[in-house]
Order: C-alpha cells, then sequence, then structure tokens
C-alpha cells in the first residue's frame, strides 16, 4: 500500500507516519477514511472553490470541496463533471442546506455518487443514508459543540470543526479549544478549519486531535484561485488583525476583511427594503427562479426567510470584492490566516510547504527529546 507507514516520528501525544518513497507523506484517520495522500482540505468556498482549484487540490494529494452555493442543479451537475474531467482523485461537493437550491444541489451530488458530500447549515439524516448507500461519505461543518453532537447524530462519517479564527462563519470559540472539546466527543476523523496557513498549523491541528487541516484563506490565494488579483495581493499584504467579526454582514457571525466596503456593511445591518431589494437583484444576475426562490425561502419560516434574504444581499458584495477586486463596493470574506500569507504560490507548491514544515517541526521536537 502506497501510504503505509515505514518510520513513525512520535512528538507528544501524536504520531505521523512517513514512507521512504514520499518522505512528506501523513497517515491520518482522514486520509485512510478518503483514500487521499494528504490530510489538507480546500473548504468549499462560494466562487472560490470552482472545479480547477478544486481539482487542483486533490491532485495534488489533498482534498478539494466544490462549493455549490448560487449554482442551479444543472450548474452543479456540470461543475461535478468538469472536477471528474480534470482528476480522478477523491473531492467532495459542499451544500450549506439552509440556502435556496442547496436541496437540488444535494440531490444532484447523490446521483452523481460524489465521494464526499460536505453538509453545513443544516443537517439531514436521510441524505447521510443515500450517501452510505452508494459508498459514499458525509463530512458536517460546525462551529460549536452543540452542532457538533446534532451532526454526530445524524450519523455523519466526519466533521470539519471551525474555530473563531476562520473566514466566513467561524464560531465564537478558538481553534485551540473547540477542536480538542470536539475530539473529546467522537473519536471519527476531524479536520480543523481557523487559522491554518502551514506546516506549524497543520502540526498544531493534529496535536489538538484533528486528523486534517482545511486551509481556506491560504489557498484562496494561491496561483489557481479565482480570486481577482487585486484582491489575492491584499491578502498578501493585509496583517492577521485586520478582520472585522460582525453578524451585520449576513446575519451570522461572520469574519470579513478590514477595507473600506467590509467596514461599511458591518457598521449596521442593511435596512429590510434594501436587503429585499439587493436579494431581488442577485437572485436574477444568477438566474435563480423567483418562485423557487421563495418556496425554498419560506420553507423554513419567516425567520429563515429573512435570513435567506440577507444571504442573497451579500452575495452581491462579495462577487464585487472577488471577482472585480473592488473593495469599496464589495467585501471580501477572509480569515486572521491572511497574516500567515506571504506570497502567492501554487496549490502543488502550498501543500508540499505544508508538508515539508509540518515535517520540520516535528523532526525539531523529536531531536530536543
Ligand atoms: C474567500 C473565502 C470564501 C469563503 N466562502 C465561504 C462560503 O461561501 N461558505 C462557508 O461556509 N465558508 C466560506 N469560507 C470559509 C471556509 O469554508 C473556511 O471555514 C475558512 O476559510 C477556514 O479558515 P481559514 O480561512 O483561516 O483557513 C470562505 C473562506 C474564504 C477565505
Amino acid at each position: 500500500m502506497q501510504y503505509r507507514a515505514a518510520r513513525v516520528i512520535h512528538c507528544g501525544a501524536i504520531a505521523l507516519h512517513f514512507t521512504p518513497a514520499d518522505p512528506y507523506a501523513m497517515q491520518t484517520r482522514l486520509t485512510r477514511l478518503l483514500g487521499i495522500a494528504h490530510p489538507i482540505v480546500l473548504p468549499g468556498m462560494t466562487y472560490v472553490a470552482v472545479p480547477s482549484l478544486v481539482a487542483a487540490v486533490s491532485e495534488a494529494g489533498g482534498l478539494g470541496i466544490l462549493a455549490s452555493g448560487g449554482m442551479s442543479a444543472d450548474e452543479c451537475r456540470a461543475a461535478i463533471r468538469q472536477v471528474r474531467a480534470f482528476t480522478s482523485k477523491p473531492f467532495g461537493v459542499g451544500c450549506s442546506l439552509m440556502l435556496p437550491g442547496a436541496a437540488a444541489c444535494a440531490e444532484v451530488a447523490v446521483q452523481e455518487q460524489v465521494p464526499v458530500l460536505n453538509v453545513s447549515m443544516g443537517k439531514d439524516d436521510q441524505l447521510v443514508q443515500r450517501v452510505h448507500a452508494y459508498g459514499g461519505h458525509v463530512i458536517a461543518t460546525v462551529s460549536s459543540e452543540k452542532h457538533a453532537r446534532s451532526a454526530l447524530d445524524s450519523g455523519v462519517d466526519g466533521l470539519i470543526v471551525t474555530g473563531h479564527e476562520a473566514a466566513a462563519h467561524g464560531g465564537a470559540v478558538t481553534s485551540l479549544v473547540l477542536i480538542p472539546a470536539v475530539r473529546d466527543m467522537t473519536e471519527l476523523p476531524i479536520i480543523a478549519a481557523g487559522g491554518f496557513a502551514d506546516g506549524r498549523g497543520l502540526v498544531a491541528a493534529l496535536a489538538l486531535g484533528a486528523d486534517a487541516v482545511a486551509m481556506g484563506t491560504r489557498l484562496a490565494a494561491s496561483k489557481e484561485s479565482p480570486l481577482h488579483e487585486v484582491t489575492k495581493q491584499m491578502v498578501v499584504d493585509k496583517a492577521a488583525e485586520d478582520t472585522i467579526y460582525s453578524s451585520n454582514f449576513d446575519t451570522f457571525p461572520c469574519r470579513v476583511m478590514r477595507t473600506p466596503g467590509g467596514e461599511k456593511y458591518t457598521a449596521r445591518r442593511l435596512s429590510p427594503p434594501r436587503v429585499v431589494a439587493r436579494s431581488l437583484r442577485a437572485a436574477s444576475e444568477m438566474n435563480t427562479p423567483m418562485g423557487q426562490l421563495a418556496r425554498d425561502a419560506l420553507r423554513e419560516g419567516p425567520l429563515q426567510a429573512v435570513k435567506i434574504a440577507y444571504f442573497g444581499a451579500a452575495t452581491l458584495a462579495m462577487r464585487k470584492a472577488m471577482h472585480q477586486g473592488d473593495h469599496v463596493q464589495g467585501v471580501q470574506l477572509i480569515g486572521q490566516s491572511q497574516g500567515l500569507v506571504h506570497d502567492l504560490p501554487s496549490v502543488a507548491e502550498i501543500i508540499e510547504r505544508t508538508l515539508a514544515q509540518g515535517r520540520e517541526v516535528q523532526q525539531a521536537w523529536a531531536s530536543a527529546n
């Protein structure tokens, strides 16, 4: 077997396995479950985790997760097929179950028998059973112990645990505390998200009880990322503290880059009439049928409908920052780990570098003891 342990380095509580053929290969519960080479994951970032970036991460031995947010069922199917055209390695599809269109994309993901379905913002026990029926795996994204318990009860195969440092919807508790707290609840694979951008973070995450890291900010600032070049350079230039954590952007606590646009959007919540207008504009720009949108929004009750409207309004600002590099009208989701991003290498370089640095950290510990 390619990744069978040949040499084991023990550092404190963790033991990593390296093979002579590939000295950077590292085995964990997650790599074994999914049959991937490296414990590094591209999380499902809307408008960023597109087929080419997803495939680049999976080709480099990690797990790329396609973001289905904002896609119709047909677009989602086409995107899944595009990933498969680029790579034969395992990949995932992310569905934020609360959002309009997510149920249809999840259905497509099941029909296409994707290796990994990553669910967030909700749970669906039947969906989990259907993925298991074809031999796939379900990973739930959670940002609190309460949500972790609920996801575990639904029968998922692993968790992405998102700490406070993360871009977008990290929880109230930092990765340093949340990951070991969730590890105490389960033996299933855990992917640590929020603040992980290099080999030091990878080893730290493993020491906290995780089996892999999801690197959002770091991989969004890669050569293959579809982020606008202006925005990529801003990730390089900004410091760790140049973020804002606020629930005024899309009603959920959300971390964005400190920019004129970010400051404007988080200063106060948009008024309901402007939210409805912007959300309808976003839906029409994305060719979302209005009847379907209204049905999806109202299905979960009026409170959810309001949240969905805010989400829709937020997508307009997100796309301006991501696609046009406009940080006056736009808002960029970003994590504190932007302070660890100093260049814009390829995905393969980021993964190789992360593994090499992780190994150096481990070797330094081993030789010091
Ligand atoms: C540019 C960008 C876009 C993101 N978009 C989403 C999204 O649409 N939905 C979501 O749940 N998380 C999104 N995230 C958050 C990631 O899924 C992940 O939780 C986070 O990036 C991990 O923290 P890190 O940025 O420190 O690596 C996004 C992150 C970035 C950097």
